[in-house]
C-alpha cells in the first residue's frame, strides 16, 4: 500500500506520517510538500531515516510534477492535507489560499482520475460551517449543516469540499472528506493560538488575545485526528463526509490562562488586542456519525493533551526556536506593532 500525504511537513500531516509509519509498518508513505513558511523538513527528521518514507518537494499546483510522481509511485491512496491554513493570513492575502486550497485540490484529484486511485481523502475543517452562537450550547455542526463561511480561508476550504464532492458525482472518483475541529499537539506552528501562547509565555512576552477572549473552539488532540483519518481511508464510505471533533469546547481566554498556570507565568502577560475581522464566535462538532459508523471517539482528554503538548514544547526548543526566527518575525512583528 502506497499513500501520498500532501502537506506532510506541516502540523497535522507530519503527525499523520509518524502515526501511519508506526501503525502500518508495511505501508510506503510519500510526502508531497513545497515547504512554505509552515512546512519544515526538521519536522520530518525521524521519518527521513525510514526506508518506507520518501519526501518530495513539490507544489500541489504543479500539475506536471504531480503527474510525474504518480507515474513513478502508483499511489493507492491520497490524503490531502496541503493547504494555507491560517485564518489571519487569509484576511491579509487571500490569493495564495485560493491557489493552493482550491486549484491544488483539483490538480491532485485530476491526477487521481488519470492514474486511478482506491481513495482520495480531503482533510477539511469545521470552519466550512461558519459559526454557532455562544448562548446556544445545544447547537452543534452535523454533516448536514449548510456551508456558511466567514473568512477567505474557510471559503477556500468549502470550495475545495464542493469540488471534491463534484468529482465524486461527475467522474465517480472514490472520495471521502473529514471536517475536523481545532487540533493541538506537537509540531504545531507557533502562529496558532496554543503554540503561540506557549512560546510567548516561555519568553515572558505578551499574550495577544483577540477581542474579549470569549470565542469558543472545540479542541482535539492531533493524534485523535490522525486515528480518525486512518479509519476513514480504510473503512469510510465512498462519497461521504465525516465530522471529527472532541466535544471539548473552551473559550480562548480559558486556554490562555491554563497555559499561564501550567508554565507558572503571571496572567498579567495577557494583552487584549484588536479582534480578528469576521471572527467566528463558536465551533462545536457533533461527531456521532464517525462514532456510530467507524467506532471513533477522542481518546485524549484536554487536561492530558495540553500537558503533553506543553512538555513537548519545553523539550523541543530547538524545533520552534528555528521556526520563530526569519519569515515568521517578518509576519508577526508588524501585526502587533500598533498595540
Ligand atoms: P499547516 O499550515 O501546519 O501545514 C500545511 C502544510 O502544507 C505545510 O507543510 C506547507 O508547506 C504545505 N503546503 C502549503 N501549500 C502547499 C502547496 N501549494 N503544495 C504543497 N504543499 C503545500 O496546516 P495544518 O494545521 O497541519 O493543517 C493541515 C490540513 O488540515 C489543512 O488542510 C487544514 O485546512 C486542515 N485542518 C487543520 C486544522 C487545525 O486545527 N490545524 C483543523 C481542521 C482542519
Ligand atoms: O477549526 C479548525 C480550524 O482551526 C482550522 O481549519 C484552521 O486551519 C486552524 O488554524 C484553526 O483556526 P482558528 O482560527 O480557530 O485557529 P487560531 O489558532 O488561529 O485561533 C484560535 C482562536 O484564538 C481564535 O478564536 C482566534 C484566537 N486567537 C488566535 C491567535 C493566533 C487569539 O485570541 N490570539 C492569537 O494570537
Amino acid at each position: 500500500m502506497t499513500i501520498f500525504v500532501t502537506g506532510g511537513a506541516g502540523f497535522i500531516g507530519s503527525n499523520f506520517i509518524y502515526y501511519m509509519l508506526n501503525k502500518h509498518p508495511d505501508y510506503r508513505l510519500v510526502c508531497i510538500d513545497c515547504l512554505t513558511y509552515a512546512g519544515n523538513l526538521s519536522t520530518l527528521k525521524n521519518a527521513l531515516q525510514n526506508p518506507d518514507f520518501r519526501f518530495c518537494k513539490i507544489n500541489i499546483c504543479d500539475r506536471k510534477a504531480v503527474y510525474r510522481l504518480f507515474e513513478e509511485e502508483h499511489p493507492d491512496i491520497v490524503v490531502n492535507f496541503a493547504a494555507e491554513s491560517h485564518v489571519d493570513r487569509s484576511i491579509e492575502n487571500p490569493e495564495v489560499f485560493l491557489n493552493t486550497n482550491i486549484i491544488g485540490t483539483s490538480v491532485m484529484m485530476d491526477a487521481c482520475r488519470k492514474y486511478g486511485i482506491k481513495r482520495y481523502h480531503q482533510v477539511s475543517t469545521d470552519e466550512v460551517y461558519g459559526d454557532l452562537p455562544v448562548d446556544r450550547p445545544d447547537l452543534f455542526f452535523t454533516e448536514e449543516t449548510p456551508l456558511h463561511t466567514s473568512s477567505p480561508y474557510s471559503s477556500s476550504k468549502a470550495a475545495a469540499d464542493l469540488l471534491v464532492l463534484s468529482y465524486h458525482r461527475t467522474y465517480g472518483l472514490p472520495v471521502t472528506i473529514s471536517r475536523c475541529s481545532n487540533n493541538y499537539g506537537p509540531y504545531h506552528f507557533p502562529e496558532k493560538l496554543i503554540p503561540l501562547m506557549i512560546v510567548n509565555a516561555l519568553a515572558d512576552k505578551e499574550l495577544p488575545v483577540y477581542g474579549k477572549g470569549i470565542n469558543v473552539r472545540d479542541w482535539l488532540y492531533v493524534e485523535d485526528h490522525c486515528k480518525a483519518i486512518d479509519l476513514i481511508i480504510h473503512n469510510g464510505k465512498n462519497g461521504e463526509v465525516y465530522n471529527v471533533g472532541g466535544h471539548n469546547e473552551k473559550q480562548n481566554i480559558e486556554i490562555v490562562k491554563m497555559i499561564c498556570h501550567e508554565l507558572g507565568k503571571p496572567e498579567s502577560l495577557i494583552k487584549y488586542v484588536e479582534d480578528r475581522k469576521g471572527h467566528d464566535m463558536r465551533y462545536a462538532i457533533n461527531p456521532e456519525k464517525i462514532h456510530r459508523e467507524l467506532g471513533w471517539y477522542p481518546e485524549t482528554s484536554f487536561e492530558d493533551g495540553i500537558k503533553i503538548t506543553i512538555k513537548w514544547y519545553l523539550e523541543n526548543e530547538e524545533w520552534w526556536k528555528g521556526i520563530i526566527s526569519g519569515e515568521f518575525q517578518y509576519y508577526y512583528n508588524p501585526k502587533y506593532s500598533n498595540h
